[in-house]
């Protein structure tokens, strides 16, 4: 098959469902596949590390919105991705990210770990009442979706009486990663405008009356740092944490239970402590990376012997430089011991996901203590996957605890 003909099986719902056979067929013909003079396709390990890590490479901005999105700034949605740390470069780019990054520290994604061991263990109590006559549990909603969501209502600081009513906001906000249908702007657009008010209303409280949050510190920094970070691109990128946060680590947590389902030693080796949790988590990063892809405009280079050219679009597999067989020992071999390297899911350089420290610490707390309080949880039927290439996970995941 030719690289074309492979990539016509990815757009098909048989390859979103399994990418990784057409992944392996791709890794034959070289690191970056040329699809057209200005569209390249980056798959082996170290190009896309080396696309990420070189800032000539640029995310796609709002100037690449004026050219792309005509009339976008009439969508709430885009006017607020247009200040979000993911769709701009630098010296913006360093300018907003180093003054969220001082409030989303270290100390205070630690900090939150009795937070999600205290979320974690009321949602498996729950499933564990509604699970208890034998009944099918639908673990997306139950544990995969309600953990992150909860856990970026906690660091923000969203009041419990707020959050059920938040959840579905964010939701239909995270849409826009995924427009497949022009039809489902609206609501995407309802959720940012409602969004944004509920984030601007809490702000002015929080500016009230401070407390230990990541908004109440944000606030601080900003208002200690004469301006340079406006109200509008503190808010808008509140939105941002929320979109990035909850269904990548949702899909993360719905892909390693997947995997734990169909390979009895997997969860095994977490519950009896024959791997850490950690690397457990890292291995379930890579190999079924709940991100698939991201993008980046190109410039004059030379990228593992294929020349890139000003404009060209650049899309790099996170996915398939995962299962890079020049990086990693049989790579479709799910296998947390290894010690070959990373996983490229949160990305590289100036972009690395800012919520990776976080996102790491949920499936480090969740994993061990749903599968030793459930050890014989089991498929219930056929789970069905969402269709989609950029986000990869379950829609609905059906289990037996018992
Ligand atoms: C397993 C879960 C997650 C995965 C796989 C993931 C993946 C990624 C990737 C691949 C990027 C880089 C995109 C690029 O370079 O184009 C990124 C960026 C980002 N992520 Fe995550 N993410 C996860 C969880 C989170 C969480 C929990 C948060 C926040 C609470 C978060 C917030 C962000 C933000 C704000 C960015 C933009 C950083 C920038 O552009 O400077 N992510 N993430």
């Amino acid at each position: 098959m030719s690289p074309t003909e492979i990539l016509a099986g990815l757009g098909t719902p048989e390859g979103r469902a399994d990418p990784y056979p057409l992944y392996a067929a791709l890794h034959e013909f070289g690191e970056v596949i040329e699809l057209g003079p200005r569209d390249l396709l980056v798959i082996g390990y170290e190009a896309i590390n080396a696309v990420l890590r070189d800032p000539r490479f640029r995310v796609s901005d709002a100037a690449s919105f004026d050219r792309e999105l005509p009339g976008w700034q009439a969508n709430p949605v885009f006017v607020q991705a247009a200040d979000w740390i993911l769709n701009t470069n630098a010296p913006r780019h360093s300018r907003i990210r180093s003054l969220i990054a001082r409030a989303f520290t270290a100390r205070r994604v630690a900090g939150l770990e009795p937070a999600i061991a205290k979320i974690a263990d009321e949602l498996i109590d729950a499933m564990a009442d509604r699970g208890a006559d034998g009944s099918t549990v639908e673990i997306m909603h139950d544990f995969a979706y309600l953990l992150p969501v909860t856990v970026i209502c906690e660091l923000i600081g969203i009041p419990d009486s707020d959050r059920e009513g938040f959840r579905p906001l964010a939701r239909d906000l995270a849409g826009v990663f995924e427009i497949r249908d022009p039809a489902t702007m609206p609501t995407i657009n309802a959720a940012a405008v409602d969004l944004l008010s509920y984030f601007a209303a809490l702000a002015a409280r929080r500016r009230q009356d401070p407390r230990d949050d990541l908004l109440s510190d944000l606030l601080a920094i900003a208002d200690a740092d004469d301006g340079r970070l406006t109200d509008f691109e503190l808010l808008h990128n509140l939105t941002l944490l929320l979109v990035a946060g909850f269904e990548t680590t949702t899909n993360l947590l719905g892909n390693g239970l997947q995997i734990v389902l169909h390979d009895p030693a997997a969860s095994d080796a977490v519950t009896t402590g024959s791997v850490s949790p950690a690397a457990f988590v890292d291995e379930v990063l890579r190999f079924d990376s709940p991100v698939q892809l991201t993008s980046r405009i190109g410039y004059e280079a030379s990228l593992a012997g294929v020349q890139v050219t000003e404009g060209a679009d650049v899309t790099t597999v996170l996915g398939a430089g995962n299962r890079d067989p020049r990086r990693f020992a049989e790579p479709g071999r799910f296998d947390p011991t290894r010690d070959d390297g990373g996983p490229l899911s949160f990305g590289g350089g100036a972009h690395f996901c800012i919520g990776a420290a976080l996102a790491r610490l949920e499936g480090a707390v969740a994993f061990p203590r749903l599968l030793s309080r459930f050890p014989r949880i089991a498929p219930a039927g056929d789970p069905v996957r969402r269709d989609t290439l950029l986000l990869r996970g379950f829609d609905t995941l059906p289990v037996i605890l018992n």
